[in-house]
């Protein structure tokens, strides 16, 4: 979960730059720091917005996922964690409660992507597709409960993406290794099951928003739809010059996916390509630079948020703020 503070010069654009790093550089835009490093908590320099955000992070609660038999996870800062995190921290960003509720309501909140970790756990313990299929009510129903309990405390625009497509992600196809012919798209070689348990996931979670919205007709819901942003890359990797292989990743260390859990990027043993421009996957687990600003560009100057986002806000006028708030 991140949170960005919109006071009226930086107006409600910031948002996902930081996310997509490429962007925020590229509009020479500060990354937002995270709440916690390894100095410790982190609240100064938090005018550009605050990262709560943990890599590997869950959805569900590690205690609810032991209860699933998932014992191994990345961390245990699921999306209860950080929302912890994010009121504990209110009284060092903004005051009291009412000075905070301001605040709030004038932020931009963007609540994921997060429950592709939870379904990457359940794969990594062996689940069926059943078992796992069962568990995506309770993942969207963890996201919502934390969606009302922002709009509680005065959140007013929030941003929430859906999953990224489960089955052309080099580490989930590396785990399935093996899987029958058939049961590989054959336009994309991704897993058809995976990505229709994220499928099945978004449109939960959108069917969920769409009762939020009505019952808080005042809160701006921004659907972001991660999931077909993405599949446009891997139905057209060439149209974006995407000319090797779009499932194997540019840096890792071997397997038919060049990816490689106990060497994975970084790992002495593992390779860098030559040209990662020409890569859609980065090290299995994210992607290139070239493949964020694609997904970058479909959401945010294009048809993948709900209501659009240029709708909402040109991406000329950030471009211009950008520029001139790190003059
Ligand atoms: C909250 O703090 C502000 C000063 O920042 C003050 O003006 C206001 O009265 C306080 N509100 C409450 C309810 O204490
Ligand atoms: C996104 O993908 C889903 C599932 O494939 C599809 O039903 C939907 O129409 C797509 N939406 C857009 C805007 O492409
Ligand atoms: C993965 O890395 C380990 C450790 O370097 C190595 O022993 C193994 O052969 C690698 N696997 C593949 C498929 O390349
Ligand atoms: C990608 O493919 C091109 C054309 O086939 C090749 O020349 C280039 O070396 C490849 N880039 C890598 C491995 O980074």
């Amino acid at each position: 979960m991140l949170i960005e503070t919109m006071d009226n010069q930086v107006h409600n654009m910031i948002l996902l730059l930081f996310l997509f790093v490429y962007e925020a550089e590229s509009l020479r835009l500060p990354l937002v720091p995270p709440y916690i490093s390894e100095e410790g908590v982190h609240v100064a320099g938090f005018e550009h917005g605050i990262n709560y955000a943990v890599a590997g992070a869950t959805a569900v609660s590690s205690q609810i996922l032991a209860e699933e038999g998932i014992h191994d996870l990345v961390t245990t800062a699921s999306l209860e964690v950080q929302l912890r995190w994010f009121k504990q921290s209110l009284p060092l960003i903004c005051g009291n409660a009412s000075d905070c509720r301001n605040v709030i309501r004038h932020s931009l909140i963007l609540v994921g992507e997060i429950g592709g970790n939870d379904y990457y756990a359940l794969i990594r313990g062996g689940k069926s597709i059943d078992e796992i299929k069962s568990v995506v009510p309770l993942v969207v129903k963890t996201i919502v409960s934390t969606i009302n309990e922002l709009i509680g405390i005065g959140a007013q625009t929030l941003i929430v993406p859906g999953v990224l497509p489960l089955g052309c992600s080099a580490d989930h196809l590396t785990i399935a290794q093996g899987s029958k012919n058939e049961e590989y798209d054959p336009t994309t070689s991704c897993l058809i099951w995976l990505n229709q348990l994220a499928e099945y996931h978004n449109q939960l979670l959108q069917k969920e928003l769409n009762h939020i919205r009505e019952l808080h007709s005042d809160v701006n819901i921004i659907y972001a739809d991660y999931y077909n942003a993405t599949m446009q890359i891997y139905r057209f990797p060439y149209k974006y010059g995407f000319i090797n292989e779009s499932l194997k990743t540019c840096c890792g260390g071997g397997g038919p996916f060049n990816y490689n859990s106990t060497a994975p990027c970084g790992d002495e043993y593992a390779t860098v390509c030559d040209e990662p421009y020409t890569y859609v996957n980065w090290d299995g687990v994210h992607f290139t630079e070239v493949a964020y600003k694609v997904i970058f560009e479909g959401l945010f100057q294009g048809p993948y948020t709900t209501p659009a986002f240029k709708s909402l806000c040109p991406l000329s006028s950030h471009v211009r703020i950008g520029i001139s708030s790190s003059s």
